[in-house]
């Protein structure tokens, strides 16, 4: 027989916290769309609960809700400005009600890697950016890492060409909805949590995600191979609303933004570690994995990079500069 605690545990899906949560308590919901283990951000996500429950017992606690049981990326945002939920992380691509200032991220061949990432948003230029939103009520607290992006699709992907006429399913993004149609595909916004369906019955041909995710969803079962490219990021913006944030006890506040703050830097140190270990557990499985030649990537970044043109604007070519100037 199932205690009653532990089937609201089932309905809800949480981890980590439920039990934590006393009387009194400062309640912290963090909702989050991904797998908890093997995942940079379910890996961070439980640290910070743990964490919180432990250090700020009595004060506050933390509870998390992983792989969309309580909000798709395209509700949290709405949820958080309701008071619905405190926390959340999504990638930088889904603020693209919010601000245009987090395309830079989704501009293919941006950032040669995840440390030139990393680079760029501890600059004052990226620090700033998590103020960005503010007048429409969120504040971001920390940049968290996942990794480069891979191209999968139900057919081999080695030249650019191959991507003709192939439907990628995309975050919901004006940037990836442009590289998709560079590279003359069909781009289809659509939220994570229905990604593995499509792929498995035909409504898209393709993808790209993080080594984490195609593990962690399994997308590697139902594509014919995933094709390291490395030609965007997935990174996330822990975020929260700005008026529950400034109504905290000042304590609080400053308890829960060290904590944060430690859980980020001991957490993005181990992001490409995390994603590179998924990709093992994908060749394991009986996943194919084709790396391509430099030639070979050469054409991809010869399809893809025009796409920057159309975003300038909305980027500003000082924070491209700044970028490219990391890579260097
Ligand atoms: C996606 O929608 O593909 C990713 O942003 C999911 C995630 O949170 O990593």
């Amino acid at each position: 027989l199932m205690t009653a605690a532990a089937a609201a545990l089932v309905v809800t899906g949480a981890t980590g916290a439920q039990a934590a949560c006393d009387e009194g308590e400062l309640v912290i919901k963090f909702s989050h769309v991904t797998n908890t283990d093997r995942h940079p951000k379910g890996i961070a996500a439980t640290l910070l609960a743990e964490r919180v429950n432990a250090e700020m017992d009595g004060k506050a606690c933390m509870e998390v809700f992983p792989n969309s049981t309580l909000y798709n990326d395209d509700q949290v945002l709405e949820a958080m400005l309701q008071g619905d939920v405190q926390l959340a992380a999504p990638s930088l691509s889904k603020f693209e009600q919010f601000t245009k200032q987090f395309r830079i991220f989704d501009l293919p061949f941006m950032f040669k890697n995840i440390e030139a990432v990393d680079g760029f948003q501890n600059s004052d230029t990226g620090q700033k950016m998590k103020e960005s939103m503010t007048r429409r009520g969120l504040l971001g607290l920390a940049f968290w890492h996942n990794g480069m992006k891979q191209m999968s699709a139900n057919k081999p992907l080695v030249d650019p060409g191959d991507a003709e006429g192939l439907k990628f399913r995309v975050q919901n993004s004006e940037v990836l909805k442009a590289q998709m149609a560079a590279l003359g595909g069909s781009p289809q916004p659509m939220a994570f949590s229905e990604v593995y369906g499509a792929l498995q019955t035909g409504v898209v041909d393709g993808q790209e995600n993080t080594w984490s995710n195609i593990y962690g969803q399994k997308f590697f079962e139902v594509q014919d191979g995933i094709t390291e490219t490395n030609h965007g990021v997935i990174d996330y913006l822990v975020v929260t609303n700005v008026d529950w944030w400034e109504g905290l006890d000042a304590d609080v506040r400053d308890q829960l933004a060290t904590i944060i703050a430690e859980v980020t830097e001991t957490r993005n140190a181990e992001s490409f570690k995390v994603n590179q270990e998924a990709k093992q557990a994908i060749i394991d499985a009986g996943g194919t994995v084709r790396e391509l030649t430099p030639e070979q990537r050469a054409a991809w970044v010869d399809t893809m990079k025009p796409v920057w043109d159309e975003f300038v604007k909305d980027v500003g070519q000082d924070n491209i500069d700044a970028a490219q100037a990391i890579n260097n």
